[in-house]
C-alpha cells in the first residue's frame, strides 16, 4: 500500500519534472512551468526555439504582445533571448478550478511581420492547504439515529487541483462515527447509538489532506450535540443546478431558484438555505435568500473577468441536519466591448515613389468579447491609395494600391474603422497621418514655350530685357529652381558675352549694347534646374529681338559727297519739260521709318528749273530748257530720314546745259595737263587699245542691230550694277521708297526707275582714291568727241580700280555711242 503511493506519488513528481523542464513545440511554441515562480525567472529560451539567433532575435524587435489590454506575465529578455516572468503567476487566480491553465501570449517579430502564438500551461503548485468553510460544523443528532446512519458534512476545499485537491479525510479516531466519503460527498456515518444520556456532546477533529508534496491539510471540529429526534434531511430536488445569466444584467436578477423539502413537520421540516463554498471573491455576486432559495444577481458580472461559477447551497432544516447542491451558472456573452484598434508599426514618411503594395504600416485589432462579438471586420475609407490587408489573424498590414503624388496629396488621414459582428454590432475607429516624401520627379517646367525680349539698340549694357520663370512643384531642393545660360555662340562670341541671367529670379540682363545694324535677332537657350539629386531640367529659348533706333543717317551714294568730288550731267538743250536728268541715289543703314528717305532740293541756281522727286531723288526739268538759261546749274540737294529726330545728309550736283561735251570749255585737257609718270602712259595705251577693241566690237554688234531693226532706246532699260564693294557691308531694307530697292547686303541691281528715261551712269562713287581732284573737274572741257570721253573715262577709272569698272564703261560708251547715231 506505502509503495503503491510512493510510487505513484514519484510518478507524478516526473512527471511535474518533465513538464517544467521542456518546452513543447508542437506547431505554435508552448511552454510548461509551474506557478508562483518567483519574477525574471527563466520560462525557456524562445530564441532558440524560434530558430534566431541573438542578433536577429534583437533586429526584428521580438516582443510580447498580450491579447488586449489584459496584464502580462511575460517578458523577452533580449540579451538572452529567455522568455522571463515578468510578474508571480498564481494559477488559482487564473484559472481557478480549470483542469488546465494555459495563458496565450503572441510573440511578434517585424520585417517581416510574424506571429508566433505562445502557450504557457501553468502548472500546479501545491500551495493552498484543504479548508473547510467553518472553523466548528455544529450538528444536531437525534439519539434515536440508526446504526449506519450518515450524516453529510460540507466538503473540504482545496484551490489547488488534481492530486494537489483534497485527496483524503481522517477522522479522529471515536467510538460512535466513522467517516464515509464517496462521490465528493462526506458524511458521518453512525457506528454505534448515540445514548443522549451518557454523551450529550461529541467533539471530533475532521481533517482533510491533499495530494501534494508536501502534503497540506485542513482540519474542521465538527461538534454534535446529541438531540431527542429528527427524521428527515431536507432533500435538493436537483443534484446539480445549471443556470445561466447574461452578463451586465442589472442586479437583483433572479438566477436561478433551489429547493429542497424535508419530510419532518414543523421546526424540522423547515428548511433554510445558505451558500456553502462559493470560488474566491464570487461571494459579493449572488445572494441566496434563505427562505425561498432563489439565487440572485447582487454585483455586475463580467464575463470577460469570469465565465463560469460553480458554488455549492447548502440547506438545513430546523434542527441542523443539512444537505448540498451544486449551482453552476454560465454567464452569457453580450456585445458589450467594442474593438479595439493597435496601431503597431507605421512608416512615418512614404517615398512617392513607393511600388504597390508597399505595406506602410501593421495595425492589430482585438476584442474582448467571445463568439461572433468578438469576430472583427477592419476597413478603411475608399478613394485613398492604400487598402487593409490581413496578414495573421487580427493583424493587417497598410499596404498602397497605387502609386503616390506627393505634388497632389502629401498627407492622407487614413481612418481605420473595426467592426465586430455583434448584435447590435459594435465599432471603433482609429485615424492615421501619413505623409508622402518627395522624389524629385518634376522638372522644372517654363511658364512660357518660348520668350521674347525686345530691347532697343544702343541699350545700356546691364539693362534687364526680360524675365523667364518655371515651375518645380517638389520639395524643398528639389523644386528649387536655377536658371543659367545654355552656352552657345551668337556671331562667333559666346552668348554669355551678351546676355546673363540671373540664377535666382530669372531676369535676363544685357551684358553689351546691341547694334541693330549688326544683327537684328539672336536666340539664347535658357535652362531651368532644379537642385535634386540627379537635378532635373528644362530649356527655353529665349529671342531677342533688336529694334532700330535712327543712329544712322542718310548715306549718298550719287553723287559723292559735296566738295570731295567732282559731279557733272549733261542736260540736253533740247530737253522737255519733265525730262529725267539726273537721280541722287542714298541709303541708310537703318530700317523701317528710320530709313525712308525722302529728297529736297535745297538751294538751286535757277529754284524754278529743276525739281527733285520727293521719294524716289529723280531729278527731272521743271519746264523746257530756254537758250535763257545759264549754261551752269548747281543744285544742294538734302537727302532726309524719316527718324525721330531725322537725320540729313547733303551732296552737291552740278549740271551743265549743254548738247556737247565739246563745248564745255572747262572740261579739256582732262588728263593731259597731269604730271603722268611713265605707268600712266603704259595704262592709257593698254587701256586705249582694250577700248579700241570693244569700241570697233560694239559698233558691229549696233551696225547689226541697226540693220535688224532701229529699236535704239532698248539697250538702256537693263539694269545698271553697282559694285558691291562700293555699299556699306550691311543694310537693312528700304521700304518702297524708290529711292533703293536692294537686299540685306546690296549685292543688287539698280535701275534708273524708269524704262523709258535715259539712263545717267554714276561715273565715280567714292572719291577717296582720287588723286588729284583739281584735274579732274578740269578734264571734262576736253571732251571733243565720244571717243575722247571714252578714253578720259577709262583713264580715270582703271587708274582709281583697275579693271573693274571695264563694265561701266562699256555702259557709257553705248549711251553715248547711241547718242551720237541717233543725233
Ligand atoms: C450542467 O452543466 C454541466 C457542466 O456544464 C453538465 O455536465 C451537465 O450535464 C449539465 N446538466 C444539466 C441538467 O443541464
Ligand atoms: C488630417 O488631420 C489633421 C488633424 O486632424 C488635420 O490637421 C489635417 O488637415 C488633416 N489632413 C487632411 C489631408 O485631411
Ligand atoms: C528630393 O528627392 C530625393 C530623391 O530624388 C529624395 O531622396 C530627397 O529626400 C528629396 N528631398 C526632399 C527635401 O524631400
Ligand atoms: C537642355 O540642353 C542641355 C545642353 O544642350 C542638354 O544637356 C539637356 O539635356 C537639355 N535638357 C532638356 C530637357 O532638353
Amino acid at each position: 500500500m506505502g509503495c503503491k503511493r510512493f510510487s505513484a506519488l514519484f510518478l507524478i513528481i516526473c512527471f511535474v519534472a518533465i513538464i517544467v523542464t521542456m518546452p513543447l513545440v508542437r506547431g505554435d511554441l508552448s511552454y510548461s512551468f509551474p506557478e508562483e515562480m518567483k519574477r525574471g525567472s527563466v520560462i525557456g529560451n524562445i530564441a532558440k526555439d524560434l530558430g534566431l539567433n541573438l542578433g536577429t532575435f534583437s533586429s526584428r524587435k521580438a516582443r510580447i504582445d498580450v491579447e488586449g489590454a489584459r496584464k502580462r506575465y511575460c517578458d523577452i529578455n533580449m540579451n538572452t533571448g529567455d522568455l522571463i516572468t515578468s510578474d508571480r503567476i498564481d494559477r488559482e487566480s487564473l484559472c481557478g478550478k480549470k483542469p488546465s491553465c494555459v495563458l496565450k501570449i503572441d510573440v511578434v517579430l517585424e520585417n517581416p511581420l510574424e506571429l508566433h502564438r505562445v502557450s504557457l500551461h501553468v502548472v500546479d503548485v501545491n500551495d493552498n492547504s484543504p479548508r473547510f468553510t467553518e472553523n466548528v460544523i455544529e450538528m444536531e443528532i437525534r439519539e434515536s439515529a440508526e446504526k449506519g446512519s450518515r450524516f453529510s458534512i460540507g466538503v473540504a476545499h482545496d484551490a489547488d487541483i488534481g492530486q494537489n485537491d483534497v485527496q483524503r479525510y481522517i477522522l479522529q479516531t471515536n467510538e460512535k462515527f466513522i467517516l464515509a466519503v464517496e462521490n465528493n460527498k462526506v458524511e458521518l456515518a453512525l457506528e454505534n447509538k448515540l445514548d443522549r444520556e451518557k454523551q450529550r456532546e461529541i467533539s471530533l477533529l475532521l481533517t482533510a489532506i491533499d495530494g501534494g508534496s508536501p502534503q497540506k491539510s485542513g482540519t474542521v471540529v465538527i461538534h454534535v450535540t446529541v438531540l431527542d429526534a429528527n427524521d428527515n434531511v431536507p432533500v435538493f430536488s436537483k443534484a446539480v443546478y445549471n443556470a445561466s445569466v447574461p452578463e451586465n444584467a442589472p442586479p437583483e436578477t433572479l438566477v436561478i431558484t433551489v429547493s429542497a423539502t424535508d419530510a419532518d413537520e414543523g421546526v424540522n421540516g423547515d428548511v433554510t438555505y445558505k451558500f456553502g463554498h462559493v470560488s474566491g471573491d464570487d461571494v459579493s455576486l449572488f445572494s441566496i435568500d434563505p427562505k425561498t432559495g432563489q439565487i440572485k444577481l447582487s454585483g455586475v458580472i463580467d464575463y470577460e473577468e469570469n465565465n463560469y461559477f460553480e458554488m455549492s447551497v447548502e440547506a438545513k432544516d430546523g434542527l441542523g441536519l443539512t444537505s448540498y447542491a451544486k449551482v453552476l451558472i454560465d454567464v452569457i456573452d453580450s456585445n458589450d466591448n467594442s474593438p479595439a484598434i493597435y496601431l503597431k508599426w507605421l512608416s512615418k514618411l512614404i517615398p512617392e515613389n513607393v511600388s504597390p503594395g508597399t505595406e506602410v504600416g501593421v495595425i492589430n485589432v482585438h476584442d474582448r468579447d467571445s463568439e461572433n462579438n468578438g469576430v472583427i471586420r477592419c476597413s478603411i475609407q475608399q478613394n485613398v491609395p492604400f487598402k487593409l490587408v490581413l496578414s495573421i489573424k487580427n493583424y493587417y498590414s497598410l499596404v498602397t494600391t497605387g502609386q503616390l503624388d506627393r505634388e497632389l496629396v502629401s498627407d492622407y488621414n487614413i481612418t481605420i474603422t473595426a467592426t465586430d459582428e455583434g448584435l447590435p454590432p459594435l465599432s471603433s475607429s482609429k485615424m492615421v497621418q501619413l505623409s508622402v516624401g518627395d522624389i524629385n520627379d518634376n522638372p522644372p517646367v517654363f511658364e512660357e514655350q518660348s520668350y521674347s525680349a525686345y530691347v532697343s539698340e544702343n541699350n545700356k549694357p546691364g539693362s534687364s530685357l526680360c524675365t523667364v520663370s518655371a515651375g518645380d512643384p517638389d520639395w524643398r531642393q528639389n523644386g528649387t529652381v536655377i536658371y543659367s545660360l545654355l552656352p552657345g555662340e551668337v556671331n562667333g562670341a559666346s552668348v554669355s558675352s551678351y546676355l546673363s541671367v540671373n540664377g535666382d529670379t530669372g531676369v535676363i540682363h544685357a551684358v553689351r549694347s546691341f547694334d541693330y545694324e549688326q544683327f537684328r535677332s539672336f536666340k539664347v537657350q535658357v535652362m531651368a534646374r532644379d537642385n535634386g539629386s540627379p537635378p532635373l531640367s528644362s530649356n527655353v529659348t529665349v529671342s531677342v529681338f533688336i529694334s532700330d533706333m535712327n543712329d544712322n543717317s542718310p548715306q549718298i551714294l550719287y553723287p559723292a559727297p559735296e566738295g570731295s568730288s567732282f559731279m557733272t550731267e549733261l542736260v540736253p538743250k533740247a530737253a522737255h519739260g519733265g525730262s529725267l536728268v539726273s537721280k541722287v541715289i542714298a541709303v541708310d543703314a537703318d530700317s523701317g521709318q528710320n530709313a525712308w528717305l525722302s529728297y529736297h532740293i535745297v538751294k538751286a541756281t535757277d529754284p524754278g528749273l529743276f525739281s527733285i522727286d520727293l521719294h524716289s531723288g529723280e531729278i527731272r526739268t521743271q519746264r523746257d530748257i530756254s537758250e535763257s538759261d545759264g549754261m551752269k546749274q548747281n543744285l544742294i540737294v538734302a537727302v532726309k530720314d524719316n527718324g525721330q529726330p531725322s537725320l540729313s545728309a547733303t551732296c552737291a550736283m552740278y549740271l551743265l546745259i549743254s548738247d556737247n561735251l565739246a563745248e564745255v570749255p572747262e572740261l579739256k585737257d582732262i588728263s593731259f595737263d597731269e604730271k603722268n609718270s611713265k605707268l600712266t602712259s603704259y595704262l592709257i595705251i593698254a587701256l586705249v587699245s582694250v577700248s579700241t577693241f570693244f569700241l570697233t566690237f560694239i559698233i558691229i554688234i549696233l551696225g547689226v542691230r541697226f540693220c535688224r531693226r532701229r529699236k535704239p532706246r532698248l539697250m538702256f532699260d537693263g539694269a545698271v550694277a553697282i559694285p558691291g564693294a562700293y555699299l556699306p557691308p550691311n543694310y537693312s531694307d528700304v521700304d518702297c521708297t524708290g529711292t533703293l530697292r536692294s537686299t540685306y547686303n546690296y549685292d543688287a541691281y539698280l535701275t534708273t526707275g524708269s524704262r523709258t528715261s535715259d539712263f545717267k551712269f554714276v561715273s565715280s562713287y567714292n572719291d577717296n582714291t582720287l588723286p588729284a581732284d583739281q584735274t579732274l573737274k578740269k578734264s571734262p572741257t576736253d571732251f571733243e568727241d565720244p571717243l575722247l570721253t571714252l578714253e578720259t573715262s577709262i583713264e580715270r577709272l582703271a587708274y582709281r580700280h583697275g579693271q573693274a569698272p571695264l563694265y561701266c564703261i562699256l555702259n557709257i560708251t553705248m549711251n553715248n555711242a547711241h547718242k551720237s547715231e541717233t543725233n
